[in-house]
C-alpha cells in the first residue's frame, strides 16, 4: 500500500501531476481542493451566510460530496465544470477556514484513503488529513508562473484573463492558505519539496514517480 500526500499553493500543478501519477501507478486520485470547491458553490447556490454557524452547520449536514470517474459530484450532481470560476476559489479559500467545513472534509478525506493505494492533493494532506503517508510531496512555484499558467488555461478555454488579476488572486489566496488558524498550508518536515518553475508536467511526474517506487 502507498498513500501520497501532494500539498502546496494554488496553480502549482498538484492536480494535473497527480492525476498523471494515479494513472502511471493504478491508484486512486482524490482531490481535496474540489471538495472545499463544492462547499463554496453550494454557499453561493444557497445563498447561506457563512458566517451564521448554525445556518453553516446544517447546510453541511444536508451536502454528499462524492467523486466518480474523476468527477466531483456534489448532491447527485456532477459540478466538476462549476467549482472553477474564481468566485468558487475565492469562496473556496474563505470557507476553508471554518471549523464545522475542515471537520466535515478532513473526516470524509480520512475514509477516502482508509486501508487503500491513494495520492491525494490539497494543503494539509501531509501535515494533517494523513500524517504517516508513506510519501509527501510540497509542491511550489514562482507566483507569477503559477499566474501565467492559470492565465494561458483561461485564454485557452476561450475565456477573458487579465494577468495582473490572476496574479492579485493568487497571492490573495496564497496569503488566505498560509495564513488562517486552522491547518494552513505549510510543508511537512518530512515532505520533499519539488519546485515546478522551470520543470515540465513530464519532468515533475517523472520525479514523484521516482520518489514513490523507493517506497
Ligand atoms: O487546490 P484548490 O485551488 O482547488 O483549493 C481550493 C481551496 O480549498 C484553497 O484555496 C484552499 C482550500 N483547501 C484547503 O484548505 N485544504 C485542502 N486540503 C485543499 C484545499
Amino acid at each position: 500500500m502507498i498513500r501520497i500526500a501532494v500539498d502546496g499553493p494554488g496553480g502549482a500543478g498538484k492536480s494535473t501531476i497527480a492525476r498523471r501519477v494515479a494513472k502511471e501507478l493504478g491508484i486512486e486520485y482524490i482531490d481535496t481542493g474540489a471538495m472545499y470547491r463544492a462547499i463554496g458553490l453550494k454557499l453561493i447556490k444557497t445563498d447561506t451566510d457563512m458566517n451564521d454557524e448554525k445556518a453553516l452547520v446544517g447546510m453541511l449536514e444536508e451536502t454528499s460530496i462524492d467523486f466518480s470517474n474523476g468527477r466531483t459530484i456534489l448532491d447527485g450532481v456532477d459540478v466538476s465544470g462549476q467549482i472553477r470560476t474564481e468566485e468558487v476559489s475565492a469562496k473556496a479559500s474563505a470557507c476553508s477556514a471554518l471549523a464545522p467545513v475542515r471537520a466535515k472534509l478532513v473526516d470524509l478525506q480520512r475514509k477516502m484513503a482508509a486501508s487503500k493505494s491513494v495520492i491525494m492533493d490539497g494543503r494539509d494532506i501531509g501535515t494533517n488529513v494523513i500524517k504517516d503517508a508513506e510519501v509527501k510531496i510540497f509542491l511550489t512555484a514562482a507566483p507569477e508562473e503559477r499566474a501565467r499558467r492559470r492565465y494561458d488555461e483561461l485564454t485557452a478555454r476561450g475565456l477573458d484573463a487579465d494577468y495582473d488579476k490572476v496574479l492579485a488572486d493568487i497571492n490573495a489566496r496564497d496569503y488566505n492558505d498560509t495564513h488562517r488558524k486552522l491547518n494552513p498550508l505549510t510543508r511537512a518536515e518530512d515532505a520533499v519539496e519539488i519546485d515546478s518553475t522551470d520543470m515540465s508536467i513530464d519532468e515533475v511526474t517523472a520525479e514523484i514517480l521516482s520518489i514513490a517506487e523507493k517506497h
